[in-house]
């Protein structure tokens, strides 16, 4: 291993620009005297609501949990299906799990890993309630075909924002198409948090509501519940952050398609590059390459100090733990094809021109073999 090496993500230089902001967040937290549901929550529920067009927020403690409350709060239950994709983060699946639904899956497009709208409707039963189109990677979905089929078939849209926070589609920030978003504030995401957090956009207020109550025992006052429910808030200290970086996620997001625009003009003979679909603006949450010898070039990089990362390596149908879902090899031909293949190199906006340089200059040293 060579001195310095270039993590696939690091928080190391954002933290040290922005610290004193951050630590200043912090204090105006503990000095309040309120450390859960205080005011610091309700603004950043209400300045993302705005951000998107969307009628409120529900700040949940992870985007596992946005997922999973913002389904049951569209009235999806156990019996019911719902349907996304297998090349996913597998949080999206579990928390369809959750709920008591049985996840269907559909397979993905060759050129952008994103859901093939085109078979999404024969993945439609009498028991489909919902759909959560994921927007991997930093990029959307095709929405205005998908939206059409969930309004002839009367399904819910939920919007997996995850990987996708300040990317568009069509001018529309991604979150802001469906029936509701669900968003995670994982640290890696491009609006990462300093711990784990989550939020639930929508657009109906009966939504937001049963959303409120579920993240908090069932209750609407206290101490009585109206439904089972659970406890997933926000807490205070992450809102107080996240709310010092929601401004910065446009800049964010413009270095990040600058280093993107970089390894793309130089890396096309090296490697199987990413496609930016024409319909948006991919916010390049990670920068997923493919190649043949995907597992050899991940070690050859390594060595030159270039660490990456696979996003996923296992399609989820094939994992041990979705077995019971029933799907067999070679039901998503695509989906199972382009796990082999991808690898992410470093991504993050205080990626430096030299570093950008060195691992632009390995991938093309090593991709011959
Ligand atoms: C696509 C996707 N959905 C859901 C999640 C779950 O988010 P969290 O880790 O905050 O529970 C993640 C992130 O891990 C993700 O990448």
């Amino acid at each position: 291993m060579t001195a310095n090496p270039i993590p696939v993500w690091s928080y190391e230089e954002e933290y040290r620009e922005h610290r004193d902001t951050i630590l200043a967040a912090c204090d105006r937290v503990f000095k309040s005297n309120r450390l859960i549901f205080g005011e610091e929550g309700k603004a950043f529920e209400a300045e993302m609501a705005a951000a998107h067009g969307m009628s409120g927020g529900v700040g949940v403690n992870s985007g596992t949990d946005a997922l999973e409350i913002a389904l049951r709060a569209l009235g999806v239950a156990a019996g019911d299906e719902v349907i996304t994709v297998p090349n996913t983060a597998v949080p999206t699946v579990s928390a369809i799990g959750a709920t008591g639904a049985q996840p269907v899956f559909v397979d993905v497009r060759a050129d952008d890993f994103l859901m093939d709208v085109a078979k999404l409707e024969a993945a439609i039963t009498p028991n489909t309630k919902a759909v959560i189109p994921v927007h991997l990677y930093g990029q959307c979905v095709d929405m205005d075909p998908l939206l059409d089929i969930a309004k002839r078939r009367g399904l819910k849209v939920l919007e997996d924002v995850a990987q996708a926070q300040g990317a568009f589609y069509k001018g529309l920030p991604a979150g802001s198409m469906g029936d509701a978003s669900a968003w995670s504030f994982y640290p890696t995401k491009v609006l990462g948090g300093y711990g784990d957090g989550g939020l639930i956009l929508a657009r109906d207020e009966a939504v937001l509501a049963l959303a409120r109550s579920l993240r908090f025992y069932g209750m609407e006052g206290t101490y009585y519940s109206e439904r089972p429910g659970r406890n997933s808030r926000l807490d205070e200290v992450q809102a107080a952050i996240l709310r010092t970086k929601l401004p910065l996620v446009a800049p964010w997001v413009k270095r990040r398609r600058h280093i993107a625009s970089c390894y793309r003009a130089e890396l096309g003979n090296a490697v199987c590059l990413p496609r930016e679909a024409e319909y948006g603006r991919h916010a390049w949450y990670l920068f997923v390459a493919e190649h043949d010898d995907r597992d050899g070039m991940i070690k050859r990089l390594g060595e030159r100090g270039i660490l990456c990362n696979i996003s996923y390596p296992w399609p989820i149908h094939l994992q041990r733990g979705y077995a019971y879902l029933g799907y067999r090899h070679g039901d998503f031909p695509v989906a199972e094809a382009k796990a082999k293949r991808i690898f992410s190199l470093p991504m993050y906006p205080y990626l430096y021109d030299e570093q950008i340089r060195r691992v632009i200059d390995a991938v093309k040293e090593v991709s011959n073999g």
